[in-house]
Formats: structure tokens, C-alpha cells, sequence
């Protein structure tokens, strides 16, 4: 089929309120909304302002009642366990229901915060729903973060209550989420109301019932045998419906904010427009409802469109092989995945013939899309070959909620470049800008930005954060929103994402704050000063290595000064980090005026050309690193 993408985004950039409102017919409102776009509301302007929703009642309670109540919205299979679970439309609202009624019940209302730190079960995805419904706020916390990270965002975001599991299993371990929260919860200067404790058979936590602690399968149990039905509780669509906090700069998280409105007529439009999924259709994020794509293609996007959506409790690989996510694609009939290159590359250094592939009936499969990292052309030829379905890089961020650039499927697949993400959505006017702003020409390499106002589905701010948010999203290019990353565009409107421009990497997927890695080196009482950089890696794209400085007078085994570090790092932000690569440098290379020249070191560790700063203060040090790395064989593991 000839791609219908240029008619498409023609027809919204002549009309963008058109567009939208066409897209948000398709969606039930409360209250009609007065105006598609409002310019002078926010920081950015507000979409669908005076319009009234609920984002749960369209998830779920809009589909039941259209007669497909009966159809599956949710599908659990859990390799590290072994449960499977389906959820129809109907299961999962009494499902959500219930756990709204115990939420309601314990005083959680419309705006209240709600930190969820669960793993990949249906109950992390009901709560999400359930909080929603209430019109209370959620905040998901990735299970790889440690206390403090738990204890940083029930601060910012000032949680009323907690969810939590008593454990997520990792291969081959059982992690305990209870002790982690206790600890959060000690550390945090505001103290959650109630803790609901979900017990799972793999370890039971014990409660701390004076301080709140509530089994949450029972109470919930309680308020099925009592029926009792929540109503969805209308909200504003400018109203938030989740914040979500990404790493930035320093330790301390941004807070993305989601509205409800524009938030659910974005994603319901990508669902067909962009995955070419239809309702009813199993549609299937391999990914963790910490993560945005967990937010938005696990659990919103799926539900909003009426398909079937996959909760999958385990890894690419070692769960139990590098077969089972295409197991899982021929059990349930899944159209189209959705995950990381990086479980790619895992899949391919354990199965490099694809041989797992033959072992199962793939011929539902119809498209793998990939995003949350660059994806290498290798990577996306060799799943081509094994898979025989087309695949489709596509570039977002956990601030955009939402594909910025990619291959629209449903509207027909242009032709591929290797190594782009293709081409801008309908609602991003794409420009590529040199460092003062001015446009370059096509071909030319400089930063990404978005031209304002953003399109719905995107952040609106951060928690509690306008003047952060400005600073670090809108200032710097007035006019647009900086992506923060580099890249470029070509002749043929295809968008390249080359890096990013500040100090976020892309670690397995995960994205890392060197900065947050250096503060917590720096706690050391050994460290004097030190420097994180991303370095490349072949499976999980770039992994952390610490450079550090030490203090005078330390003299001591570098061994057990590496793992006392890698612990801090691992204790203070979680196993997430991954950071397990350090080295002893006598000095940082550095400016003039001070700044450490990151980027310089991270071209000498990769191997890539490099230039002598003309800024630098003592190019000697830059000869020092490269030594140190060879010394260290590039990388010094500690073990
Ligand atoms: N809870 C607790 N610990 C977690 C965790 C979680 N939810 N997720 C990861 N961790 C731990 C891992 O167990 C590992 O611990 P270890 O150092 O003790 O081994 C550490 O965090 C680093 O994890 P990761 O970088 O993910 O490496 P891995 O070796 O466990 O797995 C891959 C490698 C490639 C298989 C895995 O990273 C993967 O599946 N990535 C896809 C990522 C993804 O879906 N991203 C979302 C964007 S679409
Ligand atoms: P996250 O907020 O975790 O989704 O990470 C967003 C960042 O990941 C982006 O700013 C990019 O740097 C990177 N990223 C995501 N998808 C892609 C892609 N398809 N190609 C290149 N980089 C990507």
C-alpha cells in the first residue's frame, strides 16, 4: 500500500486543531472540551482545556459498556513464576474496581500522589487504573531503583499513599521491595498515610501495621465480597493523570507530568496510525511498567484502543532461553512487539542463527518497533532475517510520552534508512539548530528540537518544577522544546538521533544520570573528585565507567576501594545503574575555566577521533587517561 504518511501530516500542519479533534472524537468526554488547543494556558499551552474525562473510564468502562466486555484487555505470563492470567475487559474493571475502593476507602481522592513500586504483575497495572479512576496522581517507581531513589520521589511528589509488592524476582534471585520501602520510607521527610502490601507466594514481607501497613490482597478481597462499585470520578483533561520521574542532569529526578486529555486522544491515535493495530488485537510492549513505554504501549495505549495488552514477568534471555519471547508472541497471537534493541542484541549473542525462531508459529507477528536507545543497523538486519517481518526503529523519550519520529505502519511503511528512526509524527515540526539557535542545512549534525507547541501526550512540566522545566526543556532555543539530543535531518525529511547532548546514557535500555553516579562517588571519603561517562558497550549500548581522583592521602588496595564504590553506586541508586567499571586516575582533564572534558574522555575510551580542546588546561592529563585505560584493558571490572 502506497504510505498514506505525507497526506497525513500535511493535513495536520495545516489544521492542527482539526486534527486533534478529530482524533478526540473517537474518545469519551464528560464534558465537552471548549477548546482544542488553549495557547494561553500552561507553559506551553494546554490541550482540550475545559473538557472533562476520565482516562480509566475509557481504558476500561468505555469498552464494556460498547458490548466487549468479554474480550481479553490483559495478558499475564510469567516466566519467572509460571503463572498465566487472562484478564477480560470486565475481570480487570472489577479488578480495578475493588483496589479503587480500597484506595477511596483509605481517604485517596482526586489529586492525591500514589507511589506504585511493583513488578511486572496485573496488580501494578490495576492500581495505575485504579488511581486513575479516582482521579488520584501516580507515580510508578522503577523496581531497579534502591531506597533512596524510592525516598527522592515519595518527597518530590509528596505521596499520600504507597503500593508496593513484597518482592520482584530477578533471574536466579528474589528481590525484597518491602525492606527497600521501610528504608525509603525512613529516609523520606514525608510519611505516606498507608502502605498497601501485595504478598506474593515467593516471599511475604512482614507488616508494619502501626505504621499503616495494609495487606492489600485482603482488603481487596473485602471489597469484592461487598461489590462495592467506584465510579469514575470526572477530571479535568489538564488535570494530571501520572508523573513519572526521569533522570536529568543531577540526582535529583525530574517529575514528568501527564495530563489526562491530551494524553489519551495522543495515544489512542498512535495505536492504528502508528502500529497498524486493531481492537481486539494483541499488542505486546516488552518492557516494565517503570519505564514510560511500560506507561504509555503496556498499559494506556493498548487499553485505550480496545486490544489486548501483555504483562511479561522475565528477560530476552535466561528466562528460561533466548526463545521465550517468541513463545510468548505464537501462545497469544501477537500482531506487533514492541522493545529495546538491546534485548535484541541479547537474543542474538545467545541464538546468532535465530534457531529458537524456528520452534514456534510466528506467522501472526507482523512488525517488531524498536525504541529507548539508538538501534544499530546490525541489530535491526539480523531480526529482520530471523523474524521475516518489517522492522522499525522509532525515537521517543519518557517527556513525549510518544513516537516523535517513526515508520507509521498503519499508514504504510515508507521505505527504510538504516540508522534512522524516519520521520517526524503528525504533531512534530522537527529542526535541527547549531548551539545559537540558527537552523542548519540538511546533512548537517546539531540539536534536535520540537517546534511549540508540543503535541498532546506530552509532558506539560515537571512536578512542581515550572521554572526547572523552562531551564532544562524550553529556554535555550525559544520556540522549541530541546530534544537534548543531536542529530540530523536529511533531503527526505528522515530524522538521525546520533547522541545526547547532555549527560543522560542509554544503558541497556535504561536511561542513567552520570551526573546522579558522580554525586554519589563523590560521598566516598576517598574520592576527591571524579568523572562518569558512558562507554560504549556491545550488548547494552553504553555502560558507566568512574574515573576518580583520590584524596592525598589515601593509599589503600584499589580493589576494595572498587567495590565499596560499585556498592555505594549500586546501594544509593539501585542495580539499574549497572555500574560496575572504575579506574584510578591521578587527574580529571579539564577546561580553563573547570569543567571536566567528559565527552573528550568518552571519544579516547570508545576509540573514536578526537580533537585537543582548544580550552583545555593541561593536554598531558588526556595522554594520562588513555594510558590508564590501556592499562585497565579499557575497563577495570570489580568483581
Ligand atoms: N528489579 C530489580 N533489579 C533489577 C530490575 C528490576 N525490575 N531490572 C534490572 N535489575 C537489575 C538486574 O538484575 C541487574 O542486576 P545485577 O547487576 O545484580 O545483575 C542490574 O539491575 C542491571 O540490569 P540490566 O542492565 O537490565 O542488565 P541484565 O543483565 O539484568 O539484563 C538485558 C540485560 C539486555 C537482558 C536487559 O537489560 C533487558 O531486557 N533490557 C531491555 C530493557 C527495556 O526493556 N527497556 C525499556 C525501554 S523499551
Ligand atoms: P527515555 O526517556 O528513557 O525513553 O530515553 C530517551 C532517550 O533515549 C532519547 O532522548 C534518546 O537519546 C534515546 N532514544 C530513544 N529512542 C531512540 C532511537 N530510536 N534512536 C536513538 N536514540 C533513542
Amino acid at each position: 500500500m502506497e504510505s498514506q504518511y505525507f497526506d497525513v501530516y500535511q493535513s495536520w500542519k495545516e489544521d492542527p486543531e482539526r486534527f486533534w479533534r478529530a482524533a478526540a472524537e473517537k474518545l469519551d468526554w464528560s464534558r465537552p472540551f471548549d477548546t482544542v488547543f488553549d495557547p494561553n494556558q500552561g507553559e506551553y499551552g494546554r490541550w482540550f482545556a475545559g473538557g472533562e474525562t476520565n482516562t480509566c473510564h475509557n481504558c476500561l468502562d468505555r469498552h464494556v459498556q460498547a458490548g466487549r466486555g468479554d474480550e481479553v484487555a490483559i495478558i499475564y505470563d510469567s516466566p519467572v513464576t509460571g503463572a498465566k492470567q487472562r484478564f477480560s475487559y470486565n475481570a480487570a474493571l472489577t479488578e480495578v474496581e475493588a483496589i479503587a475502593a480500597v484506595l477511596k476507602n483509605h481517604g485517596v481522592a482526586k489529586g492525591d500522589r500514589v507511589v506504585i513500586y511493583m513488578p511486572m504483575i496485573p496488580e501494578a497495572v490495576f492500581s495505575m487504573l485504579a488511581c486513575a479512576r479516582l482521579g488520584a496522581v501516580h507515580s510508578v517507581v522503577f523496581g531497579g531503583f534502591a531506597a533512596h531513589e524510592l525516598a527522592t520521589r515519595i518527597d518530590d511528589c509528596q505521596a499520600k499513599v504507597v503500593i508496593c509488592a513484597s518482592c520482584g524476582l530477578e533471574p536466579g534471585r528474589v528481590v525484597p521491595y518491602k525492606p527497600l520501602l521501610d528504608h525509603a520510607i525512613d529516609m523520606a521527610t514525608v510519611k505516606p498515610e498507608y502502605c498497601f502490601i501485595l504478598q506474593r507466594d515467593q516471599l511475604h514481607a512482614p507488616l508494619r501495621y502501626e505504621h499503616g501497613d495494609v495487606d492489600l490482597a485482603h482488603a481487596v478481597e473485602v471489597e469484592k465480597v461487598n461489590g462495592t462499585s467506584v465510579p469514575c470520578v470526572p477530571v479535568q483533561s489538564t488535570d494530571p493523570l501520572y508523573i513519572l520521574y526521569t533522570s536529568g542532569t543531577t540526582g535529583q529526578p525530574k517529575g514528568v507530568v501527564r495530563d489526562n486529555g491530551g494524553h489519551m486522544v495522543a495515544l489512542n491515535w498512535t495505536m492504528e496510525n502508528i502500529y497498524g493495530v486493531k481492537p481486539g488485537e494483541v499488542f505486546w510492549a516488552a518492557s516494565d511498567i517503570g519505564w514510560v513505554v511500560g506507561h504509555s504501549y503496556i498499559v494506556y495505549a493498548p487499553l485505550l484502543a480496545g486490544n489486548a495488552t501483555v504483562i511479561f514477568e522475565g528477560k530476552p534471555i535466561g528466562t528460561p532461553d533466548a526463545g521465550t519471547f517468541w513463545r510468548v508472541v505464537s501462545d497469544y497471537d501477537v500482531k506487533v512487539l514492541f522493545t529495546a534493541p538491546t534485548a535484541f542484541r541479547a537474543i542474538r549473542r545467545e541464538d546468532p542463527e535465530g534457531e529458537h525462531v524456528q520452534r514456534y508459529d510466528l506467522s501472526g507477528l507482523r512488525a517488531l518497533f524498536l525504541a529507548g536507545e539508538r538501534a544499530d543497523p546490525e541489530t535491526i538486519k539480523w531480526a529482520e532475517r530471523v523474524l521475516q517481518v518489517p522492522v522499525i526503529d522509532h525515537w521517543w523519550q519518557t517527556e513525549t510520552g510518544w513516537a516523535i519520529a517513526a515508520n507509521p505502519a498503519g499508514l504504510g511503511l515508507l521505505p527504510l534508512k538504516y540508522g534512522s528512526p524516519c520521520v517526524p509524527m503528525p504533531g512534530y515540526a522537527i529542526e535541527v539548530l547549531d548551539d545559537s539557535g540558527h537552523a542548519v542545512a540538511n546533512g548537517t549534525l546539531g540539536n534536535i528540537v520540537a517546534k511549540l507547541p508540543l503535541p498532546p501526550g506530552c509532558l506539560v512540566t515537571f512536578w512542581n518544577a515550572d521554572a526547572r522545566f523552562r531551564a532544562s526543556c524550553l529556554d535555550e532555543f525559544p520556540g522549541y522544546y530541546k530534544t537534548a539530543d543531536a542529530g540530523m535531518v536529511d533531503d527526505d525529511g528522515y530524522v538521525f538521533v546520533m547522541a545526547r547532548t547532555d549527560d543522560i546514557i542509554n544503558c541497556a535500555g535504561h536511561r542513567l544520570s552520570t551526573g546522579a553516579m558522580e554525586e554519589v562517588c563523590a560521598m566516598h571519603p576517598d574520592v576527591a573528585e571524579c568523572a562518569v561517562i558512558g562507554i560504549a558497550d556491545e550488548l547494552k549500548g553504553q555502560i558507566p565507567c568512574g574515573f576518580l581522583v583520590l584524596k592525598k592521602n589515601v593509599n589503600r588496595d584499589s580493589n576494595a576501594l572498587f567495590k565499596e564504590i560499585v556498592q555505594l553506586v549500586r546501594d544509593e541508586i539501585g542495580p539499574v545503574a549497572a555500574f560496575k567499571t572504575v579506574m584510578v586516575v591521578e587527574r580529571l582533564p579539564k577546561t580553563r575555566s573547570g569543567k571536566i572534558l567528559r565527552g573528550t574522555m568518552q571519544k579516547i575510551a570508545d576509540g573514536m577521533p578526537w580533537k585537543m580542546p582548544a580550552t583545555i588546561d593541561d593536554p598531558a592529563i588526556l595522554d594520562e587517561i588513555s594510558q590508564v585505560l590501556r592499562q585497565n584493558d579499557m575497563a577495570k571490572l570489580a568483581s
